[in-house]
């Protein structure tokens, strides 16, 4: 940051922020008078036109970019190659590009499905990627691509990220609680979910840090705490619903995800291990369970 800087608040640029993470992300560092936040959506800018990228930062002139934007349905990625790559990866590049050439840091989000899942005791930040589908590629891609464009950057790798609105897995097993008296959930698929607003909170204490001086680009894992089965994550999605809903569904039933066939492979186990940003930051896993005890009453509140 430039030295004129210090009496006013850390200008951010969100991108996507209409997506789980951007949504949460505005609303957290815009309710900080540390921030003075701008949160772009598609719209307002699409990171895959390079000249509104340039446009974007030099109209803002943000102290950090954080990139909430991306493809990411792992199954229709397998179908749409090309325009997945074309925003997870050239996109990730350019605006990288650019942050590098104006000298603002960018923080940019990647997932636990560049590892091919094979690990059962969870994957650390120097653990060697395998991804299984196009997506998992496509963000990889991306990471290097950032890696090689822009030094001062921070990736931070999360995993099953749920919220109360828009495309995820809690949204979409309460539509089905809601239809359906029976309910099929994968049994051996490992992983930990993540609140949407928990990767906003880590997002504002690493960025709480850099603008404070902390020296620690590089790549970091985040998840909340506690590994789980798509299985067991459903259950307490509907135990926690129930509450506030009388849910058609009357039983859950396990399946192996052999039984369950989707376009893309996905990771059997893709647990993070979150000590490096422990070390690094501070920062502590947050149990999911009580996000999502949060989240499902925000969601029910909302409607
Ligand atoms: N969701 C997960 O389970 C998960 C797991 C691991 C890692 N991650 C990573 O976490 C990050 C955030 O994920 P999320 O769940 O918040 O994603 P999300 O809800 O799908 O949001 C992505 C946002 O990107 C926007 N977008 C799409 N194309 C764009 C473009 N060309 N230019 C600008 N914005 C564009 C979308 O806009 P529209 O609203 O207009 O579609 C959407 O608002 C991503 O990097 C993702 O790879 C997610």
């Amino acid at each position: 940051m430039a030295s004129d800087s210090y009496n006013r608040p850390v200008r951010i640029l969100i991108t996507g922020a209409n997506g789980q993470v951007g949504r949460e992300l505005v609303s957290q560092a815009g309710a900080d008078t540390f921030f003075e936040v701008v949160g772009l959506t598609r719209r307002q800018l699409d990171i895959t036109h390079e000249q509104d990228i340039a446009r974007r930062l030099d109209e803002y002139r943000p102290d950090y970019v954080i990139n909430c934007a991306a493809f990411n349905r792992a199954d229709a990625a397998e179908k749409q190659r090309q325009h997945c790559f074309r925003l997870n990866a050239e996109a990730v590049q350019r605006l990288g590009r650019a942050c590098a050439e104006r000298n603002i840091p960018l923080l940019h989000l990647s997932t636990d499905y560049v590892f091919d899942g094979h690990y059962a005791s969870g994957y650390s930040e120097n653990d060697a990627v395998r991804p299984l589908g196009a997506y998992g590629e496509s963000k990889w891609q991306g990471e290097e691509l950032l890696r090689r464009t822009h030094p001062r950057h921070i990736i931070l790798r999360v995993s099953w990220v749920f919220s109360g609105g828009g495309h995820n897995f809690l949204i979409r097993s309460l539509e089905q609680a809601r239809r359906d008296t029976e309910l099929a959930a994968v049994d051996d698929r490992r992983g930990c979910p993540t609140a949407a607003a928990d990767v906003a909170r880590v997002l504002v204490a690493i960025l709480k840090q850099l603008s404070c001086g902390a020296d620690a680009w590089g790549t970091y894992h985040y998840c909340g705490a506690e590994v789980t089965t798509r299985y067991a994550f459903c259950e307490a999605i509907i135990a926690t619903a129930s509450q506030y809903e009388a849910l058609k569904v009357e039983r859950l039933v396990p399946v192996s995800s052999k039984d369950f066939p989707t376009e893309a492979e996905r990771p059997a186990t893709s647990v993070l291990k979150c000590k490096k940003l422990l070390s690094t930051f501070g920062i502590r896993q947050r149990p999911w369970r009580n996000e999502l005890v949060d989240v499902i009453r925000h969601h029910y509140e909302r409607f």
